[in-house]
């Protein structure tokens, strides 16, 4: 191998890595959100489903940015999300269904 191949081969080692990591996690089912905001208890935690989402996504879509993969470890609030972050990202009409009154029970489940 020359100088600058090798160099590029390290280069990619992390990458490596980290595609080789997802591959051997194994795919969880539906995750139930631990609540990071106070009040408003009368709603739900949020659960997400990774079948559905696996349909059209690969793991990278998704981990590690911008959710870490360990449940409880993302600080989501509902502001973000309606800002466009985590979920918000992809729920916002367009590529999946908006968060709005008739659209709350999809995501918090009892
Ligand atoms: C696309 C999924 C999704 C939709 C739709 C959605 N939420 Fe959320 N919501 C979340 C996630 C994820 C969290 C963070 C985990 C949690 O606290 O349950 C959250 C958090 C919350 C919280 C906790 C407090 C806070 O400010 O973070 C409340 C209250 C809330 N949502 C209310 C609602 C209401 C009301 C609607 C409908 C208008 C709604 N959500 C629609 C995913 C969603
Ligand atoms: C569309 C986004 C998305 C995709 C695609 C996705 N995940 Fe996740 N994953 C999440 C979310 C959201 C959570 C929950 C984070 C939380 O609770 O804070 C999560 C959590 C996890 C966890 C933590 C489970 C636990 O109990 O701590 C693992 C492991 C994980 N995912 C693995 C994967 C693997 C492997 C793939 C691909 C086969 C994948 N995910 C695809 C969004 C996704
Ligand atoms: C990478 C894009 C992406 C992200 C990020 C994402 N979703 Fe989705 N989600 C989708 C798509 C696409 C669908 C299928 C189309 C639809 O239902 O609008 C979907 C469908 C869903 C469904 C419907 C499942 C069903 O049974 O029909 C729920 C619930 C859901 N998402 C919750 C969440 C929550 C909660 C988060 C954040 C923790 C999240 N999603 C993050 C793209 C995403």
């Amino acid at each position: 191998m020359n100088k600058s191949l090798h160099r590029l081969a390290i280069g990619l080692l992390p990458g490596v890595a980290v595609l080789l990591s997802l591959a051997a996690t194994a795919e969880p089912g539906d995750i139930t959100f631990v609540r990071q905001a106070a009040g408003m208890d009368d709603v739900p935690p949020a659960v997400f489903p990774h079948s559905v989402h696996r349909m059209a996504y690969k793991c990278q879509a998704c981990h590690d940015t911008p959710f870490k993969m360990k449940a409880g470890e993302n600080l989501v609030t509902m502001d973000e999300i309606q800002e466009g972050q985590w979920c918000g990202a992809c729920h916002d009409g367009k590529t999946a269904f908006i968060s709005n009154l008739s659209t709350c029970a999809r995501c918090h489940k009892e």
